[in-house]
């Protein structure tokens, strides 16, 4: 079977996930990279996985640095993820899209309102294809109450009611 991009991108267009956004010192500065290929991947030793894309400046940053945030956006926070999204952003548009943050003791950069933060520290990084897979080992953990931002078919949404 032949695949076309545009069938495997509508496919997993059709896999609706939660965003989040990839923070990172970068010299005293916050870099921040917005990804939904993020997965738990072991409860023992605590292991998550985000796959990033080689050309993105995000990753050279976790190579270089080798401890990172995992920020899980709120409902209100669609306009930082488009944000961290957008490859000619500039800086001052941070704060314009309401992206503050706080540094853990680490220096690692802690989004403001996010639901959940997980510091990581690089434990492993597989090339895939055009990607790499970053492995992180979950160092802390912080959550809150609240609702999530949902990407589905390249909209944001708001999580809905449940079905039950
Ligand atoms: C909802 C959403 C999810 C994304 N997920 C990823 C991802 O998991 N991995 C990735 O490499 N890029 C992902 N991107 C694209 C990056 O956010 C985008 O290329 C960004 O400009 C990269 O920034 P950087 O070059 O500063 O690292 C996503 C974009 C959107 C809108």
């Amino acid at each position: 079977m032949s695949t076309t991009q545009e069938q495997f991108r509508r496919a997993m267009a059709a896999f609706a996930t939660g965003v989040t956004v990839i923070t990172v010192d970068d010299n005293g500065r916050v870099h921040g990279m917005t990804a939904n290929a993020f997965t738990s991947v072991s409860l023992d030793p605590q292991l998550v996985l985000v796959c990033v894309d080689h050309k993105a400046q995000t990753h050279a940053h976790l190579t270089a640095r080798k401890r990172f945030g995992i920020n899980v956006l709120s409902e209100g926070q669609g306009a930082i993820s488009e944000h961290y999204a957008d490859p000619d952003r500039q800086p001052s548009g941070a704060e314009q899209a309401g992206a503050r943050f706080d540094r853990t003791p680490h220096g690692t950069p802690v989004l403001h309102g996010a639901l959940a933060y997980l510091e990581c520290r690089l434990q492993d990084a597989r090339d895939a294809g055009d990607h790499t897979i970053f492995i992180g080992e979950v160092e802390d953990v912080v959550v809150r109450n609240g609702e999530p931002l949902i990407f589905f078919g390249s909209e944001y949404y708001g999580i809905g009611k449940p079905l039950n």
